[in-house]
């Protein structure tokens, strides 16, 4: 499918790179010779580079730390005042966007995003590609004013800043003003970083271009802890050229950052190009042949991985499509930087005592902070504005459609985040790496804390991974290292598997249920039983379901449902690893924790009398259940570990499908209908329709209703709510997609509106997992039924080599709709302003309060 891609993209775009020669090329080869410096062919890659800063509207940056960083800022080109006053850079919820994202993008390639900025009347394209050996890039800046408004004036400013070169003084980076030059060249910067080689930036013109204000360079040394702070650099030194100027000075040379700016009225397009020595330059013609190129390559390879089966055939749905798998890999963040780490252990983070909460928060008061050594990761991100960074909770659901598309990114991500693992095992949840990623979050939430733990969802990811490998599902992806060479793929096992076992003892040992100091049902197994650590009164944010209702007040011999499932998945899939890597011995000792897992989860967890799943705690010397019913009962499904047979299935079937609880137009509600919490105080995991979650419903339930053996009607309603199910929730995104142009982070159950932040493409990108699911005929889906019982059969799905590998069903069904498909069709769509919100701490602080 690569091979498809870039065959239609890279021999246009090396044909003109070779026929067209490059601007400047002639002016720059002697200083820019080959370096005996640059980085060996084997440290080149299509991973290489990106726009990995995805906290600004655009910013590129390569995965090599300390070396260098752009972005792109724009203003009104009016005056001063309103120059300064509406100068865009890193992506916020209100300034005035009535929508902004990719198109298409692809992480090997590049891609186009459009961002509507009605403030300013203009539409900006940043359309980005890389050369085929990955050492080259280019962005093509394309600024289309709104109708009507053609004389809109729109100031540009291109800037660069090279890291760690105050302490470094072998780096160097030097800019010039060449706007004088005939050769369209508007500015040149020549670099030199050991990590990157020798380099060469230009800022390229177009002569239609209107030019109201000569391009001015300016290049200053500032401190290190500002060269990420563009807007408030940028800003000082216009403040500081004084006047009504509306530039900076016209100051090029050396430093460790440049600012390129050019003012123009009307349409405009510009270029900046980044490349080695010795290579031919990414121009503005290279760039608009390779964009144009992969618009018409990437629906089609999205087609092949993501099939779109009725009724999401239809055209319509085409560009919804692209727009999710864009802007998840287009949220992809490349991250490096110290980290806020209480390291203390203080005796009270055991939380044995009764009060352990407010113990616990007075010991963290006091607690000394230590920053940690810099970490490096490689990370999707849930939002781009408010959630900018890595959240362990949200990456195992990021990876699901990742892997589909680029089994080896999805590796590369895996790694990463596998390998800020610390010696004992723990991996922070949420990974707020250097200055910038801290300067998006309250103080008070910064710190991480080595005794808490977040749901384990890599631990989702590894199945799929390995059913790749074996060929046990299909892969119609990009080309893989791993599934092309077996050698390579047992590499891979081999080094993550010690660390995904560490993890996962980690977890044990971190998170255990007290089986020596409270009552436990005789039946179950000791020790096999798990409490999230870190909870209060109305909280617990560790295990990602942050207000979803459990014991109150919390107890210290409480058991947590959802933990205890976590725990089982991960047992699985490090079972199946060890399997793969012939460790009988490991296999065999996963194999009896999966076993002990799924015992407890009925002898702790099920409730006979109100026959439904529940947390535990101690009440008045007692074993007690706490139920409330919404995703939490429905773990054990949502993790695999319950299969057709299973007797307490039928319930979590009526719970999910009974419209006065979880059943709602829109999807699966996060919290009954009927419980006394539905609804109630931050509302967040309180009803709303997460995608996540009902992704992974859809899924298992598909699988159940598939399975060869279990009684008839379970498996029947099984795919019928699979099937209904399905489609409401596709229809439930992509209609507010329709409307709002953005993916959110929840979605109403009584509206299907979005809700909390929006450019939430992260886990709620999952969805496009469903798009090619088909189930039998009869199938009655969607909205028009008001319940989800009935019959029907469903056809496909026959081998599931791995039981609990639910998206191995859906490169199965593709075949079935391939060729159904053709041609690309750009969804026009309409734009609203929408409500904003949070996530986690935003619920309890207004984050803008904090933004500086
Ligand atoms: C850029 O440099 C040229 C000389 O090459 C100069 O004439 C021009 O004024 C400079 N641009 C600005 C805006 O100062
Ligand atoms: C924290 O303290 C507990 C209890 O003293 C101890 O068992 C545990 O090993 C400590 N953890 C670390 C990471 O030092
Ligand atoms: C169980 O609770 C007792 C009593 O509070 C405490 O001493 C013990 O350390 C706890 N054990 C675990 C594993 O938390």
């Amino acid at each position: 499918m690569a091979a498809m891609l870039i065959c239609l993209v890279l021999p246009v775009l090396c044909a003109l790179c070779f026929s067209t020669p490059a601007i400047a090329a002639s002016q720059l080869s002697n200083s820019i010779s080959n370096s005996p410096r640059s980085p060996s062919a084997a440290g080149w890659s299509w991973q290489t580079w990106g726009p990995y800063r995805p906290n600004l509207y655009f910013g590129v940056r390569p995965q090599v730390t300390d070396t260098l960083l752009m972005g792109l800022m724009w203003a009104s080109g009016e005056n001063r005042q309103r120059m300064l006053t509406t100068l865009r850079d890193t992506c916020e919820q209100d300034d005035g966007m009535q929508g902004y994202g990719w198109e298409f993008y692809d992480t090997r390639t590049g891609g186009s995003q459009v961002i509507h900025d009605t403030q300013l009347h203009l539409d900006l394209a940043t359309n980005f590609l890389k050369s085929k050996d990955g050492k080259n890039w280019a962005v093509r800046i394309v600024g289309t004013p709104k109708k009507g408004t053609t004389d809109v004036k729109t100031t540009i400013i291109l800037h660069t800043a090279v890291e760690k070169e105050i302490s470094d003084g072998s780096k160097s980076l030097v800019c010039e003003n060449k706007s004088k030059s005939k050769t369209g060249v508007e500015a040149t910067c020549l670099g030199d970083i050991a990590a990157l080689g020798k380099f060469e930036l230009q800022v390229l013109g177009d002569e239609r271009n209107n030019i109201l204000q000569d391009v001015v360079v300016n290049s200053v040394r500032v401190p290190e802890e500002e060269i990420w702070q563009a807007k408030a650099v940028f800003t000082d030194q216009v403040k500081s050229a004084g006047g009504d100027q509306m530039t900076v000075k016209d100051a090029s040379g050396d430093g460790n950052m440049h600012f390129v700016q050019m003012t123009f009225q009307g349409p405009f397009k510009l270029t900046f190009t980044y490349r080695v020595p010795d290579t031919p330059t990414l121009d503005a013609n290279a760039v608009d042949k390779g964009i144009d190129s992969l618009r018409s390559s990437f629906s089609t390879t999205l087609d092949t991985v993501f099939p779109r089966a009725p009724p999401f055939h239809l055209e319509k749905y085409a560009g919804f499509s692209q727009a999710i798998l864009s802007n998840l890999l287009g949220g992809l963040g490349f991250f490096h930087g110290d980290s806020k780490v209480d390291y203390s252990n203080a005796s009270e983070y055991q939380e044995t005592d009764l009060d352990f909460w407010t113990k616990a928060a007075s010991a963290m008061s006091h607690a000394q902070i230590t920053t940690t050594s810099p970490q490096t990761l490689l990370s999707f991100t849930p939002s781009r504005p408010f959630f900018p960074r890595g959240f362990l909770w949200d990456e195992g659901f990021h990876l699901l459609p990742v892997v589909e598309w680029d089994l080896d990114l999805a590796v590369s991500v895996l790694q990463s985040w596998l390998n800020l693992m610390d010696d004992d095992g723990w991996i922070g949840r949420e990974q707020i790496l250097g200055p910038e990623a801290r300067s998006r979050v309250p103080p008070q939430f910064q710190t991480q804390y080595p005794h808490y733990a977040n749901p384990p969802t890599l631990s989702l990811i590894v199945p799929i991974i390995i059913s790749k490998l074996t060929g046990a599902s299909p892969y119609t992806g990009h080309p893989s290292v791993y599934i092309s060479s077996p050698d390579q793929a047992s590499i891979l096992l081999k080094a993550i598997f010690p660390l995904l076992a560490r993890h996962y003892d980690w977890f044990r040992r971190t998170q255990p249920g007290n089986f020596t100091a409270y009552p436990r049902p005789p039946s179950s197994i000791a020790g096999t039983g798990f409490r999230w650590r870190g909870r209060t009164p109305e909280h617990t944010l560790t295990s990602g379901l942050d207000d979803y209702p459990r014991a109150n007040p919390p107890h210290p011999g409480e058991l947590h449902l959802d933990a205890l499932a976590w725990v089982g998945a991960s047992a699985s899939a490090l079972q199946q690893v060890a399997h793969h890597l012939g460790d009988a011995a490991s296999a065999q000792t996963y194999a009896s924790h999966v076993k002990n897992v799924k015992h407890n989860l009925d002898a702790l967890h099920w409730d006979p009398n109100r026959n439904t799943y529940c947390d535990s705690t101690i009440q008045e010397g007692k074993y007690t259940h706490i139920c409330r019913e919404g995703y939490l009962p429905l773990f054990p499904l949502l993790l695999g570990l319950m299969d057709a047979e299973h007797p307490n299935l039928p319930a979590l079937l009526d719970l999910m499908s009974n419209p006065d609880k979880l059943w709602s137009p829109y999807g699966l509600r996060s919290l009954s209908k009927s419980d006394e919490g539905y609804g109630r105080g931050e509302n967040y995991w309180r009803g709303a329709i997460w995608v996540n979650l009902n992704v992974l419903a859809v899924l298992r339930l598909k699988v159940i209703g598939s399975s060869q053996s279990g009684p008839q009607a379970v498996r029947t309603k099984a795919s019928k709510l699979a099937a209904d199910l399905r489609k409401r929730l596709v229809e439930t995104v992509y209609e507010s997609w329709e409307q709002t142009g953005f993916f959110w982070e929840q979605y109403s159950d009584t509206t299907g509106e979005g809700r909390r932040s929006r450019a939430f493409t992260g886990w709620t990108a999952a969805v496009i997992l469903l798009m090619g699911l088909q189930f039998g005929d009869g199938a009655k889906e969607g909205r028009e039924t008001s319940d989800a019982s009935g019959g029907v059969m469903m056809s496909l799905v026959g081998a599931l080599a791995f039981p609990i590998v639910v998206v191995a069903v859906i490169p199965a069904l593709r075949k079935k709709v391939l060729g159904a498909v053709a041609g690309v069709v750009y969804s026009v769509l309409t734009w609203s302003r929408a409500r904003r919100g949070g996530r986690g701490y935003e619920e309890v602080i207004d984050l803008d309060e904090y933004e500086p």
